[in-house]
């Protein structure tokens, strides 16, 4: 019997740690072809390797910065370039800044929404019409709980995943009678450096691991679920937004910034 291996790429942003790097492993497991991309090239390159090792498939790294405004449109190139079929888009990179929005540099904020609405929406630009033309893919974008309400101290960050979360649902409409599949992914606190790296260092540690996210949205992703909310952003997601925005308020009225 002869097996066809598939020929297929799925490219994941921010796939050098955290959820992305478990997202990449998760669809490596399933025999996906994985293009991996970040701005860590020697990170990229350990990750590449043990997956190819571990799961027999194949896969590329493309170190870049993703705030360039130009890295999009680079990345699909090359990809056209080089004759490389990518059939799943994972938009997971992101960054957050914490403190309060009028004492944090312009530019970084600047770069933060470059980085996590910008780069997201010319990827799906960019890709999609190629996975109609395939009639078949995936994208998921990753948001975040945050999301469904106002994130004091994390102004900017959390309004960027409210735009990751209504661009996603609205598009996914539009796609609905075709046959590619577009989700949104929506994780509570995890397990990551994203808090260190947001200049959240005396945050408590989250307990879910970031794997718990991964398996969850590549598993929901497959069968088509329009908003993702693993594990422990599920229950949060059912309180209604009034209540919920209070709850937020009143729990982080305690913070020292
Ligand atoms: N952790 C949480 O509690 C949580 C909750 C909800 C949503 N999220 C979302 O989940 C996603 C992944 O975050 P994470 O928690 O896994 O954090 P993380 O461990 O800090 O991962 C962020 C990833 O994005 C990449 N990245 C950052 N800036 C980049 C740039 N300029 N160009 C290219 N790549 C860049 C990083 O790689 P390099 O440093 O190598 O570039 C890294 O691979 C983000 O969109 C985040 O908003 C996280």
């Amino acid at each position: 019997m002869y097996i066809i291996k598939n020929q297929t790429y799925s490219l994941i942003t921010g796939a050098s740690s955290g959820i992305g790097k478990e997202i990449a492993e998760s669809l490596a497991k399933r025999g996906n072809n994985l293009i991996l991309i970040s701005r860590r090239r020697n990170i990229l390159e350990q990750i590449a390797k043990y997956v190819i090792e571990t799961y027999n498939v194949k896969v590329l790294t493309m170190p870049c910065d993703l705030t360039e405004k130009d890295s999009p449109k680079s990345i699909y190139l090359w990809c056209k370039e080089n004759n490389i079929i990518v059939d799943t888009i994972i938009n997971n990179a992101g960054m957050g800044l914490f403190g309060e929005f009028f004492k944090q540099d312009i530019e970084k904020q600047m770069s933060l929404i470059e980085l996590n609405i910008n780069c997201l929406v010319k990827l799906t630009y960019y890709f999609l019409p190629d996975l109609l033309k395939l009639s078949k893919g995936y994208i998921l974008n990753v948001a975040s709980i945050a999301a469904l309400y106002p994130l004091p101290y994390y102004c900017v960050y959390g309004a960027t995943k409210a735009f990751v979360l209504s661009f996603t649902e609205a598009l996914r409409f539009e796609m609905r009678d075709s046959n590619v599949t577009i989700s949104c992914l929506c994780p509570g606190d995890t397990d990551t450096d994203f808090f260190v790296n947001a200049g959240n260092v005396k945050k408590k540690k989250p307990t879910q691991p970031p794997s718990i996210v991964a398996d969850t949205a590549v598993r929901l992703l497959m069968k088509n679920e329009p908003v993702i909310f693993p594990a422990n952003a599920n229950m949060m997601s059912k309180i209604p937004r009034r209540i919920l925005k209070k709850m937020v308020f009143k729990r982080i009225s305690s913070y020292k910034v």
